[in-house]
């Protein structure tokens, strides 16, 4: 059975990602021993509420441990504009009943390594501060775990700019770190989360159930498209870190390419892109990781609706 750890910045999407891998638990696809949290979306006092409170809401006690709140060398650009003050959608849900772990986010990514040692898979879903504090704490984690899974980064696009996805362009710094330090990895990026997505028609099996867990639900995702309208012209979710938990479940769900892949640090118009050499020949380094190039989104979608509303219709 799949082992999981997660590194988020809870977040909208972010936590579709929680409601989905919960209900893969609760069907015994995966075990998830643990959470970290990082600034990100919202500062990660929050983020670590966020999730800490989507955990009880799922019935799940999973531990919650925080982590970093700014990038390695910069402060923080939270996007309250996109996932709400509270990043979820200006909800403001209650405070969570449980406390987050004493550890700290590398303090529970480096024990959780050496525990399940080759057996750990690690999902990212936020800019990668964490793994990076990990890794600079002890170089050989790399080695321990199985395969990392990340949403970030973009071969042909950006959000954050023309270029950089916000994820990696929050913490390039981080990011290069992670990309050179060896561990197995599988880029999500910009090119596949694009293509998944709902818009308002594809609400209609969750408005058809009226209860309260449907209408936190529709609250924070109408939040999220109604924020990505005035940002893109296109008013929908695109669900990013549900297609990340997707794929650690099913791979299957994207076809990758083995490239080398950097993070440029410098550029005035570039400072966060990731810089995927396709050449046949790759003069910047050896192929570091899988990266998506194509996914099959109408499965995905159907996935992520029909788990959603098995939590929904428990309510
Ligand atoms: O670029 C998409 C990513 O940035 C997602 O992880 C989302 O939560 C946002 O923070
Ligand atoms: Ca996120």
């Amino acid at each position: 059975m799949i082992k999981l750890l997660l590194d988020v910045d809870t977040g909208i999407d972010d936590a579709l990602a929680l409601f989905y891998l919960a209900q893969a638990q609760k069907q015994g696809q995966l075990e998830i021993l643990g959470s970290t949290t990082v600034g990100g979306n919202v500062e990660v006092a929050q983020t670590t509420l966020n999730t800490l409170k989507i955990w009880e809401m799922l019935e799940l006690d999973i531990p919650v441990a925080a982590g970093a709140n700014n990038p390695l060398l910069v402060p923080l650009s939270p996007a309250p504009f996109v996932h709400g003050d509270d990043g979820l959608g200006n909800s403001f849900l209650s405070p969570p009943k449980k406390m987050r772990a004493e550890e700290s986010a590398a303090e529970m990514i480096l024990r959780l390594s050496r525990q399940y040692s080759g057996e750990l898979t690690v999902l990212t879903t936020a800019p990668l501060t964490n793994i990076a504090v990990a890794l600079l704490q002890d170089p050989s984690l790399a080695q321990r775990i199985k395969k990392l899974v990340l949403m970030g980064g973009a071969v042909f696009t950006g959000n954050v700019s023309a270029v950089a996805e916000a994820n990696i362009a929050n913490d390039p710094e981080a990011a290069r770190i992670v990309f050179r330090s060896g561990i197995e990895m599988t880029m999500i990026g910009l090119d596949v989360t694009h293509e998944v997505y709902w818009e308002e028609r594809d609400l209609e099996p969750l408005i058809k159930i009226d209860n309260q867990r449907s209408a936190f639900l529709l609250q924070i995702i109408r939040f999220i498209s109604a924020a990505y309208e005035s940002l893109s012209g296109w008013r929908r979710i695109v669900l990013h870190d549900p297609l990340a938990a997707g794929v650690c479940l099913f791979p299957d769900l994207v076809k990758t390419e083995k490239r080398y892949v950097d993070v440029e640090l410098n550029g005035d118009l570039t400072r966060g892109m990731t810089v995927v050499d396709r050449r046949g020949r790759t003069p910047l380094g050896e192929e570091n990781m899988e990266v998506a190039l194509e996914v099959d989104a109408e499965r995905f979608k159907t996935q992520l609706m029909q788990s959603l509303l098995v939590w929904i219709q428990e309510g």
